[in-house]
């Protein structure tokens, strides 16, 4: 045999050998990559282990209704039986504690100099409902989203499944249909807000005194301190993170496969519990954590002293503010 011969016979029997490996492959996966379940090379083990699924073919339009099995279920069933819920447990139950041990140790933080008994309005009814639509929807939507999260653990003992399960399909409907509201408050806030929120000198100045918490000392702070600050831009964050996450849980498959819709969940989960944790401190300072607080969003007005003590920027602005405007009304 020549040596062009033999050369030859080798890059044929190299081509035979990787027509039958891709002809097998074929075989055995789909093109997606996917494992083709009805090859005769496939067997239930590599079925169980194979990722990213097990996808067959069907003729209806229906495509998800192929995918026989898909092993990122079981490591998203895991994360929601027990990450989620123990996870998000630690979180909740850990904030409410770690506020409790704040007003046993701080107390309610009072009012220095004693109520005035003169007020200033500090929210405006338009300002103070779009607050509420907010804050009432949030309520809604955190309830109605526990249960989904701890309902089968914690209420369903209680109640028994007839009853958990009325509940929660009651519950399912309102955080779906409250989403909307708060949606549309969170607009509305984000908006409203926007200006008094954005970062100043004044706000340095706040941390350096430490931010109200030293007795002795009255940090100062615009319409609104950096702690103030720090909630609105985490909230807005949050709710648009939850907004997006949740209108795709909401309106399934709609450009997304099962894959999104598990990112889409976790997202969800984790934002809401962490969003939970951050508004349990919000709701606790604007009650019990701080004297003459509530008013500002309860009747929109707030006492001089108190005003002097937390927002004294914002104070002298008003004050002079309304100085002008009175010379304006007596010329
Ligand atoms: C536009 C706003 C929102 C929309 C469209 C929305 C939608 C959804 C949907 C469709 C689900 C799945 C329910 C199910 O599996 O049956 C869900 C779950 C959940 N949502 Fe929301 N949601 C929104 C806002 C919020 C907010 C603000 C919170 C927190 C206060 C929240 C907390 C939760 C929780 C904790 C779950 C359960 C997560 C789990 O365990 O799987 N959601 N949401």
């Amino acid at each position: 045999m020549t040596a062009f011969a033999c050369i030859r016979n080798i890059a044929f029997l190299l081509m035979l050998l990787g027509v039958t490996t891709a002809s097998a492959f074929a075989q055995k996966f789909g093109p997606d990559g996917a494992p083709n379940p009805t090859a005769s090379v496939t067997d239930q083990k590599m079925l169980l282990e194979q990722a990213p699924r097990i996808q067959g073919r069907i003729d209806i339009p229906d495509v998800k209704a192929s995918v026989l099995m898909q092993p990122m279920g079981r490591t998203w069933d895991y994360f929601h039986e027990v990450l989620l819920r123990w996870g998000g447990a630690l979180v909740i139950v850990g904030t409410v504690a770690m506020l409790a041990l704040a007003y046993l140790i701080m107390g309610r933080l009072r009012i220095e100099a004693g109520r005035s008994g003169q007020t200033i309005v500090r929210f405006k009814a338009f300002e103070r409902f779009c607050h509420w639509l907010t804050a009432v929807s949030f309520v809604l939507l955190g309830l109605t989203g526990l249960n989904v999260t701890f309902g089968k653990v914690l209420l369903r003992p209680l109640v028994g499944p007839e009853l958990f399960s009325d509940i929660s399909q009651i519950a399912k409907y309102v955080h779906n249909f409250t989403s909307f509201a708060f949606l549309t408050g969170l607009v509305l806030i984000t908006v409203l807000f926007f200006k008094d929120n954005l970062l100043r000198k004044v706000d340095i100045d706040w941390v350096r005194q430490g931010g109200g918490f030293i007795k002795s000392k009255h940090a100062p702070a615009g319409r609104f301190n950096l702690g103030e600050k720090f909630v609105y831009w985490l909230s807005v964050a949050a709710g648009l993170a939850v907004s997006v996450s949740g209108f795709v849980l909401l309106f399934p498959f709609y450009g997304t496969d099962i894959a999104d819709m598990q990112i889409a969940q976790i997202a969800h989960a984790v934002v809401a519990i962490l969003f939970i944790a951050l508004i349990l401190g919000h709701i606790y300072i604007g009650t019990l954590g701080m004297e003459g607080a509530f008013e500002a969003m309860g009747t929109g007005e707030v006492d001089i002293n108190w005003a002097r003590e937390h927002h004294d920027r914002w104070l002298t602005e008003k004050l002079a503010e309304g100085r002008q405007t009175s010379v304006a009304q007596a010329e």
